[in-house]
């Protein structure tokens, strides 16, 4: 793994460095059928409506019906993924006149200074703009973000990390967030480990034998993590598995607020105890209610912690599937969009796809 790619991952990363597996990870196959009545065989249904995957750094890529830039540096902004075949991606975008009305089109944030100057003025009919970027990587221009917000045809941007993308007026009625995802890269294991508890623990059910997980931290956070109580490192699985058994995690920001951390949790049942801000993150969640998200913490001790958060809190783990960020994203605007319908969204089997269906 080279030192740009570790980089750009966010809070969990330390745990990527192991890249020794814990072997003794038994296979899924012999325990999947367990206690399920899935409609397998002939005339398996399809599983997901559109046949998504699980929310990735990759997802906006793939769900939104086209991709900018038009170019095969695609690959280079993170819409694809290691080792090819890598799943499928969204069909390239060269000019305007290839919309139709109420598509969706991917523009990563290091692009999007290129589309409002190229694609802006010849844009005919109406659509959504998402954006997003795996890596830390500079923010549009306030000029730019303000033309694209203005075009009439643009009827609303989503933007992933807000207080840093979201130009002058974050606030702006046309702006709304969008989420990050879970660490999805090549040959990493961190997302063939989480596949396994989450899948497992899907079948099996969650026993939360742990109040609040303080896992082991990156050394993001500008020094104030130094405060926040954590453990060594661990192995992927290892993580995952004492994840899934806790009720909470500190989940502070990464080197952005978002980082895998939060949508790691959330699949698991698991509540991260995050510093996002309420408003500029309200794809988790509102604030008051009982998760997925307690947002803008600030205490770090584990026993006014403890005291103070709800014993029972309700997780809505389906925040962990593309599908539901396509029905979100078409709530927001109010009507249906068109996405991507690809069918193999991360790779996952149908019985996988299946098991993602039974999240609540
Ligand atoms: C776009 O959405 C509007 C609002 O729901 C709808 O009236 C229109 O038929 C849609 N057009 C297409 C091509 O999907
Ligand atoms: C389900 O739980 C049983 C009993 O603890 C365990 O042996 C099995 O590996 C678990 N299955 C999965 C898929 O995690
Ligand atoms: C939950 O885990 C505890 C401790 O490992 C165990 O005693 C208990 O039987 C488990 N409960 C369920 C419902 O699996
Ligand atoms: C955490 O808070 C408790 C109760 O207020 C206090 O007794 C304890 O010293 C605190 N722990 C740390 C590490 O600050």
């Amino acid at each position: 793994m080279s030192v740009k790619k570790l980089k750009v991952g966010l809070c969990v990363l330390l745990v990527v460095i192991i890249v020794k597996l814990n072997h003794d990870s038994r296979s899924l196959a012999p325990t999947l059928l367990q206690g399920l009545t899935l409609p397998l065989g002939l005339g398996l249904r399809r599983t997901t409506r559109r046949g998504g995957g699980i929310l990735t750094i990759h997802s906006g890529c793939r769900m939104s019906k086209w991709v900018y830039p038009s170019s095969p540096k695609v690959e280079k902004y993170g819409c694809k993924v290691h080792p090819t075949p890598g799943p499928d991606i969204s069909q390239l975008l060269y000019i305007p006149s290839q919309l139709e009305e109420n598509d969706t089109v991917f523009v990563p944030l290091t692009e999007v200074e290129r589309f409002v100057n190229d694609m802006l003025d010849g844009l005919s009919t109406n659509i959504v703009v998402i954006s997003g970027n795996w890596m830390d990587v500079e923010p549009p221009s306030n000029t730019a973000i303000y033309k694209l917000l203005t075009n009439p045809h643009v009827l609303k941007w989503f933007a992933q990390n807000l207080p840093k993308y979201g130009g002058a007026n974050p606030f702006h009625p046309k702006i709304a967030p969008f989420p990050y995802g879970l660490l999805e890269a090549g040959t990493n294991p961190i997302f063939p480990a989480y596949k396994e508890i989450l899948f497992g623990n899907i079948q099996n059910g969650s026993n939360k034998t742990n109040f609040i997980f303080a896992g082991p931290l990156g050394k993001h956070g500008n020094g104030k993590r130094t405060s926040i109580p954590q453990r060594e490192l661990m192995r992927p699985r290892d993580y995952f598995l004492q994840m899934s058994k806790s009720t909470y995690v500190l989940s502070p920001d990464g080197d952005r607020p978002e980082c895998y951390r939060h949508y790691e949790a959330i699949g698991l049942g698991t509540v991260p105890i995050t510093e996002l801000d309420p408003f500029f993150f309200r794809h988790l969640g509102s604030s008051g209610s009982n998760g997925p998200v307690i947002f803008g913490n600030k205490i770090w001790n584990l026993t006014v912690l403890e005291n103070e958060l709800d014993p029972n809190p309700f997780v809505k783990r389906s925040m962990i599937w593309e599908d539901y960020w396509m029905d979100w994203v078409d709530d927001v605007v109010g009507f249906r969009l068109h996405w991507n319908t690809f069918e193999s969204g991360n790779g996952l089997t149908d019985f996988e796809n299946s098991l993602l269906v039974l999240l609540d």
